[in-house]
């Protein structure tokens, strides 16, 4: 049975705040995500109130367990420190915390619905770059993507949200961290003329998987509102991989202008990458196209192309769900060599046929942005799987 969001906060009337007021009405709350027998979210509260309000993360936590269809529910306490309050070592003032349980920095908060989807001042269009599965290639894609918009004449930044697995520090080349600016904002990292930040730069690598998802809503909300962006035509979001409920959270808080699905030509990877276009449009992120990566083997020797995973799956399955098909890269040795050092090909051998590729698939998604997917909704989709 369904568990759903209106179910899981009416639970939550009955547990009460450490003032007495019902938990719903404090504003400490995060959207609640629901569905499948799960019910979970965060609670936010000043870092000197901790304490006191673990008994009602408790009392919250056992309510929607008691809920009928729900096997598992997880409700997270993040501290808020005040600003001014917490100590200026810049480490300290990037890492939101080791633990669930731990001082967040100073600002930090889970975003009730609305604030993050308020947009980022100068900021014209943010897009996701996403894929049902891992793996796919869908940083590579999204640094490229990025870069190719970027040598369009846009001003370009990339956002790296991979929660589970950050990899822009590493497509990108980047050691230092980020610098804050008067203590609570956070300077952001140019490199190759793209504007950068990672979520890897504020989750301790030490932070248990399971404490990731719920971390999803402070964190995104600190990349978006606490960052200098400056002015961008275009920010690319590199998304977690998989449609779960932190990647649907994500999908909700983030103010999308469209989304971009990477996919491997295989069956399998369309399943999910029909999954993925499922949750944006669940969403109304309209979706601007899909990307075929790892279409064909280009051979690095005598440049024959095999098609060894029978390419032309995306196309054929963007054309049954009426979206955009915006291109198909190669699986070749140079794009994964040159992206595991962090020299992306877009960047490094710009005149190369990679770039080149990557440039047209940028040409496209920078079209749909201006037109047709812009302002719709995105197509009705039958899940098979
Ligand atoms: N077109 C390509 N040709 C060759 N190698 C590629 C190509 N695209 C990606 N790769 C390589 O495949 C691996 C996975 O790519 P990448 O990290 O971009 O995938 P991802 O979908 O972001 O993975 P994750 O789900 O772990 O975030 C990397 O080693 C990358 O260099
Ligand atoms: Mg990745």
């Amino acid at each position: 049975m369904a568990v759903t969001k209106e179910q899981v906060l009416a639970s939550l009337n009955g547990v009460a705040s450490p003032d007495g007021t019902p938990l719903p009405r404090t504003g400490t709350l995060s959207e609640v995500v629901a569905g499948d027998g799960k019910g979970f979210f965060s609670i936010t509260v000043d870092a000197a109130e901790g304490k006191a309000w673990e008994g009602v993360r408790k009392r919250a936590e056992e309510a929607v367990r008691a809920l009928p269809g729900v096997q598992s529910a997880l409700v997270a306490l993040t501290a808020e420190r005040r600003a001014g309050a917490a100590p200026a070592r810049p480490s300290q003032s990037v890492a939101p915390q080791a633990a669930p349980h731990g001082p967040a920095p100073a600002g930090a908060r889970a975003a009730p619905r609305g604030e993050a989807m308020l947009g980022v001042p100068g900021v014209e269009a943010i897009i996701a770059v996403a894929s049902g599965k891992g793996g796919v290639g869908k940083s590579t894609t999204a640094v490229n993507l990025a870069l190719g918009l970027s040598s369009l004449g846009l001003k370009v930044g990339i956002l790296d949200a991979d929660i589970y697995g950050p990899s822009l520090p590493k497509l990108l080349a980047i050691k230092e961290k980020p610098q804050t600016i008067g203590g609570t904002r956070l300077k952001p990292i140019t490199r190759y003329g793209l504007t950068v930040m990672s979520i890897g730069f504020l989750i301790e690598e030490e932070t248990p998987m399971i404490w990731r998802g719920p971390m999803v809503i402070s964190a995104l909300t600190q990349m978006l509102r606490e960052v200098e962006w400056g002015a961008l035509d275009v920010m690319v979001v590199d998304m977690p991989p998989g449609t779960g409920d932190a990647q649907l959270t994500m999908a909700q808080q983030v103010p999308l202008k469209g989304a971009v699905i990477v996919s491997t030509p295989q069956d399998l990877a369309l399943i999910d990458a029909r999954r993925g276009i499922a949750m944006f449009k669940r969403v109304n992120v309209p979706v601007l196209g899909i990307v075929e990566n790892m279409s064909y083997f280009l051979c690095p020797e005598c440049g024959t192309r095999s098609d060894i995973f029978g390419h032309g799956g995306a196309r054929r399955e963007a054309e049954r769900l009426g979206v955009p098909f915006l291109g198909e890269v190669p699986l070749h040795m140079t794009i994964r060599e040159k992206s595991d050092a962090g020299l992306p090909v877009v960047a490094t051998e710009p005149d190369g046929e990679h770039a080149i590729v990557y440039r047209n698939i940028a040409a496209r998604v920078r079209d749909q942005l201006k037109g047709p997917a812009a302002g719709r909704a995105a197509p009705k989709i039958v899940i098979e799987a």
